[in-house]
């Protein structure tokens, strides 16, 4: 994997994490559709910045494209960066890292067991999380969103609805921010912490089910074996962690530094639907998360590409690709056409729940924090380094403080504190009564 370098983007740099579109900028000058990186220190992968490629491998209609990290994993050394790789595309026996017959199989359960929690549930479970945390906050006037709001949704909300009490959230959030904060001497420690975890969810699931994701993924008809069922019951924690915590964060920064949401408050212009969409088309979550490998060589678009080497669909580069002709600043944003879900078999199976939280997470606290604005200039916000994600560091914010006998809606007497505890929990159809199908 030499031959990508020296002058190959380095995608886990600063420099790339402060401006990637400027990159992508210089990349696709340089190189065209296709251009050599480096994801970490020695290990270069192949960048898709266009759209219609994008499309050409996520679509993929030639049956050439895989998502099997394997062969590529083979050709790796066993260096602390390659194996510090392992947790975002090292193989494990779920829908991500499959094809054909064995991704559907996997799919069809998790899209039956998300199906299995209805929209409104889910919103007034997220509601009632996102009161909680406003309320630690509320009267203070300033807090951090990522510390203090975005990061804790999903994690709050995967603890509830994989069936473990509200208390254990906190041992899930430590597990993870482990994780997420690793270095090579605390990462091991870290990953064990989080698999002991992860392990005592399905042990206790396979000892008591109950109405919630855990037990349907156990229970589903496509029976899988119990390493399967930790390994998806894993992903979808991971699939949702990071893309959710990215996309509340990035929209938020967007509406309170961005005068066309301001407007929206008094005279209905641009809504926290279309910050969503903007941001999934600019800034996806998961930027350059689309790992894919080719089964036999292949000239793509003028690059040579060979089986065991890393491709990776940059959704951001593809999206904003002036050729994809997606970019309509001022107007409305083109909610079909962007690729910040993917596209093809692999798309999101959780589009729709993941725009649902996330808007429910930004107009809770938008209506009862409204004025909030950014404590730093937009321009001065920091993101976080890393080859697949496009995530700020901190989203420092200030507010009109909010007491508990302010009148009106606040988060001490909001009628989403009624909601039920257990938001998985009631007239739940039979686990997966419709069967899978591959
Ligand atoms: C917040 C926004 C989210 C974004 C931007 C997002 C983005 C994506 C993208 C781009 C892919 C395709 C990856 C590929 O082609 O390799 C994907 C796949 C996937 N996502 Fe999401 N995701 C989000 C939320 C979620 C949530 C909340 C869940 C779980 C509940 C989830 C579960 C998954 C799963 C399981 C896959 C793999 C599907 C497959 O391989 O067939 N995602 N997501």
């Amino acid at each position: 994997m030499n031959r990508f370098f020296p002058d190959a983007g380095r995608l886990y740099s600063a420099e790339f994490a402060a401006d990637p579109h400027g990159v992508y900028q210089v990349l696709r000058a340089q190189h065209g559709t296709v251009a050599p990186v480096e994801i970490a220190p020695g290990i270069g992968a192949h960048l898709v910045l266009g759209y219609r490629a994008a499309l050409e491998v996520l679509d993929d209609r030639s049956g050439n494209w895989s998502k099997d990290p394997r062969p590529w994993q083979a050709t790796l050394p066993d260096t602390p960066a390659a194996r510090g790789l392992m947790g975002m595309i090292g193989w494990r026996p779920n829908v991500l890292f499959s094809d054909g017959a064995a991704h559907r199989r996997y799919r069809q359960v998790v899209t039956d067991c998300l199906a299995m929690v209805p929209p409104y549930r889910l919103r007034a479970l997220v509601m009632e999380i996102c009161d909680a945390l406003i309320r630690e906050f509320a009267v203070t006037g300033s807090a951090d969103l990522v510390d203090q709001y975005a990061q804790q949704i999903p994690l709050r909300l995967f603890n509830r609805l994989f069936g473990r009490p509200d208390q254990d959230s906190a041992e899930l959030i430590a597990a993870l921010k482990g994780l997420l904060n690793a270095t090579p001497e605390t990462g091991e420690a870290a990953n064990a912490a989080f698999g002991q975890y992860m392990s005592d969810l399905l042990h206790s699931k396979y000892q008591e089910p109950g109405q919630d994701l855990t037990s349907w993924i156990i229970q589903h008809p496509a029976a899988l074996t119990p390493d399967e069922g930790l390994h998806t019951v894993i992903l979808l924690l991971g699939a949702a962690f990071e893309p959710l915590l990215n996309l509340i964060v990035n929209a938020i920064a967007r509406v309170v530094s961005d005068p066309r949401y301001h407007a929206s408050l008094s005279d209905g212009a641009l809504t926290t639907y279309d910050a969503l969409q903007e941001v999934l088309r600019d800034d996806p979550s998961m930027a350059n998360y689309g790992p894919y490998f080719v089964l036999q060589p292949t000239d793509f678009h003028g690059t040579w590409i060979r089986p065991a080497e890393l491709v990776l669909v940059s959704y951001a580069a593809a999206n904003t690709e002036p050729a994809a002709g997606l970019d309509h600043q001022g107007e409305r944003s083109d909610s079909g056409a962007h690729l910040g879900f993917g596209a093809g078999p692999h798309r999101c199976p959780a589009a729709d729940p993941a725009l649902l939280i996330a808007g429910a997470a930004i107009d809770r606290i938008l209506t009862l924090l409204p004025g909030m604005r950014l404590a730093a200039e937009p321009g001065a916000l920091t993101w976080r380094p890393g080859p697949f994600h496009r995530a700020l560091s901190a989203l420092p914010v200030t507010f009109r403080p909010i007491r508990p006998d302010q009148p009106g809606d606040n988060p001490w007497n909001s009628r989403t504190n009624s909601t039920p505890s257990d938001a998985t929990s009631q007239e739940k159809p039979r686990p997966c009564a419709h069967a899978a199908t591959s």
